[in-house]
């Protein structure tokens, strides 16, 4: 059963970020897998300022990056691990105990991916974005419930959604993602959703039969699935 929890725009991230404090403040030592993209970027402002609070504290917690691009030099803005250093990992207090980014520099790329996948089991908790094609993380259309942690092409939707946006002077074809058969195996997943432009495939995710052509819609099985939606992207559920 699907928690959908629809909050007013305005309302959202600081809503999102309560509840990650209380996550945190539950267990402290949560082993956490976080996106980047634009969607995050409030609830990461929120949570950052409150932590700076000292209401919780990601001292004893593990930190996993969800996806990589591949084909990008270290310290390049649109890296999702420069972004989540930027976003929240830089602003804390006291770093998290551990921070597993996706290590896209080394030679081995196989040996890359069987090191994520590994990382990642047993995660308590993995937050999503949702892609405009029904992506999450690098999971394109035609990803399974069992597809694994691997590199993959990426649609050209998403490759153009992503570095129009972060100003990268190269534009990746690949990328690594937690896989998702690792992210249905998690305890909680949260899936956040702002904007009308979302509207369509929210919907489409959530209420139409799951499918390979929307991974997010597989999501559905997970029974610790809640959708942090504001109630722009929230307009079509009826
Ligand atoms: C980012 C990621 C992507 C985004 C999705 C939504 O790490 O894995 O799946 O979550 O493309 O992106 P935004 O939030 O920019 O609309």
């Amino acid at each position: 059963m699907t928690a959908l929890r629809t909050l007013e725009a305005a309302a959202w991230a600081g809503e999102v970020a309560a509840a990650f404090v209380e996550r945190l403040q539950s267990t402290p030592s949560l082993r956490v897998c976080l996106p980047t993209g634009a969607t995050p970027i409030p609830v990461y402002d929120a949570l950052a300022a409150r932590i700076g609070r000292g209401d919780a504290s990601f001292a004893q917690a593990t930190v996993i990056l969800l996806d990589e691009w591949l084909g990008l030099p270290p310290g390049d803005p649109a890296r999702c691990d420069t972004r989540l250093r930027a976003q929240l990992l830089d602003r804390l207090p006291v770093p998290p105990a551990a921070v597993h980014t996706i290590e896209v520099d080394a030679p081995d790329l196989e040996a890359t991916v069987a090191r994520h996948a590994a990382c990642s089991l047993d995660l308590d908790l993995v937050v999503l974005g949702l892609g405009i094609n029904g992506h999450v993380g690098f999971n394109e259309p035609g990803s399974l419930p069992d597809s694994p942690t691997r590199v993959v092409r990426l649609a050209a939707s998403s490759r153009r959604a992503a570095m129009a946006r972060y100003g990268s002077a190269t534009v990746p074809t690949a990328g690594i993602t937690l896989g998702m058969d690792r992210i249905l195996a998690a305890r909680k997943v949260w899936l956040l959703v702002t904007g009308e432009r979302k509207a369509g495939i929210l919907r489409r995710a959530l209420r139409d039969p799951e499918g390979p052509d929307c991974p997010a819609s597989y999501l559905r099985r997970h029974r610790g699935l809640t959708v942090f939606t504001d109630s722009e992207a929230a307009a079509l559920l009826g």
